[in-house]
């Protein structure tokens, strides 16, 4: 990667994202694009331009006049925000993710997807899912994500693109809120526990979903896309995850920084079946062993690390 247009910076991944690449290659050499104008280090740290992803045209003019080698395509609404409205969910999703993909062929750049644990369903194997298995998600969200992973490899088998992808889970960072996700709840626990010792959960206890820290995610993206392509069997998408824990266990790991943390549950019907239609834990050795995906961050590290982010967010002294 040498010429990186980002979509969507101004989301969770986003925000932190650019600042990281821009670090690494350079402020001028990432171009942020968003919906909105974006202030702080997004917006302003480097080149910054309004984008809709469904507006096909500004979006090849916009990739062609930077000179993009690769696309990175973050834009996107989350789970339970894509059943409010499904159709606008696939309009962004599908439609714009179409669009980036075309723009990436046009401009001959290589591209990177964000799919999901939410490409998987009911009806896929829960535990240390397998990276090939049954791919029959239940929310538009899903659909979606699926729909683009079969794109991407369409797209790299018929015109050579090189695209790329990895199955996030769900991403716990400190940045930026996620907004309208499933997972959410393990990020908005960290915050409580900080403001009032305390969380009511819209997950129930014992609904397991893979997870991240951010730090974690953001590396596997520029590893991944630095990978060399001959070793990579698969393409679209990869599994990764650094850890699996349902509600108490998350509690427990907080009560060991904050002993009095207390958890109790007040259980959203939308996100708990679509928790529950989701892997309790994903295999990653296919990522492992394409582009040696190595995960630094494990629970309770990760609930130090956030623990004092927060706090230091909150203008609290550390702890
Ligand atoms: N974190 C996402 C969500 O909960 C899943 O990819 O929607």
């Amino acid at each position: 990667m040498k010429r990186i247009l980002v979509t969507g910076a101004g989301g969770q991944i986003g925000v932190e994202l650019v600042p990281y690449l821009r670090s690494r290659y350079g402020a001028e050499n990432v171009l942020a694009t968003a919906r909105k104008p974006l202030s702080g280090p997004v917006g302003e740290g480097g080149p910054f331009a309004l984008l809709d992803v469904r507006d096909g045209n500004a979006f090849a003019a916009l990739a062609q006049s930077f000179g993009a080698d690769s696309i990175l395509h973050l834009a996107g609404v989350l789970s339970a925000k894509g059943e409010s409205d499904p159709r606008a969910s696939w309009d962004i999703n599908v439609v714009g993710s179409t669009t980036a993909l075309e723009v990436a062929r046009e401009c001959g750049a290589a591209f990177f997807f964000p799919s999901s644990i939410a490409a998987f369903g009911p009806s896929t194997p829960s535990k240390n899912t397998p990276q090939d298995t049954i791919q029959r998600p239940t929310t538009i969200y899903g659909v979606a994500k699926v729909t683009l992973e079969l794109l991407c490899d369409y797209y790299h088998r018929k015109f050579g693109l090189d695209t790329r992808g990895l199955r996030f889970p769900g991403l716990i960072s400190y940045e930026a809120l996620p907004g309208g996700g499933t997972t959410d709840y393990a990020v908005h626990i960290y915050y409580d526990a900080v403001r009032k010792g305390r969380y009511t959960s819209f997950i129930a206890a014992g609904t397991y979903m893979d997870m991240m820290y951010m730090p974690d995610a953001l590396a596997a993206v520029v590893q991944l896309m630095e990978a060399d392509p001959s070793k990579l069997v698969h393409r679209n998408a990869f599994n990764i995850s650094a850890m699996s824990f349902d509600p108490e266990e998350i509690a427990g790991s907080i009560r060991k920084f904050l002993p009095g943390f207390i958890l109790d549950y007040n259980v959203d019907p939308l996100r708990q079946s679509i928790a529950e239609s989701w892997p309790d834990s994903l295999d990653c050795t296919a990522a492992r062993e394409e582009w040696g995906f190595a995960p630094e961050y494990d629970l309770d590290r990760m609930t130090e690390d956030m623990l004092a982010r927060v706090r230091e967010k909150e203008g609290l002294p550390p702890a």
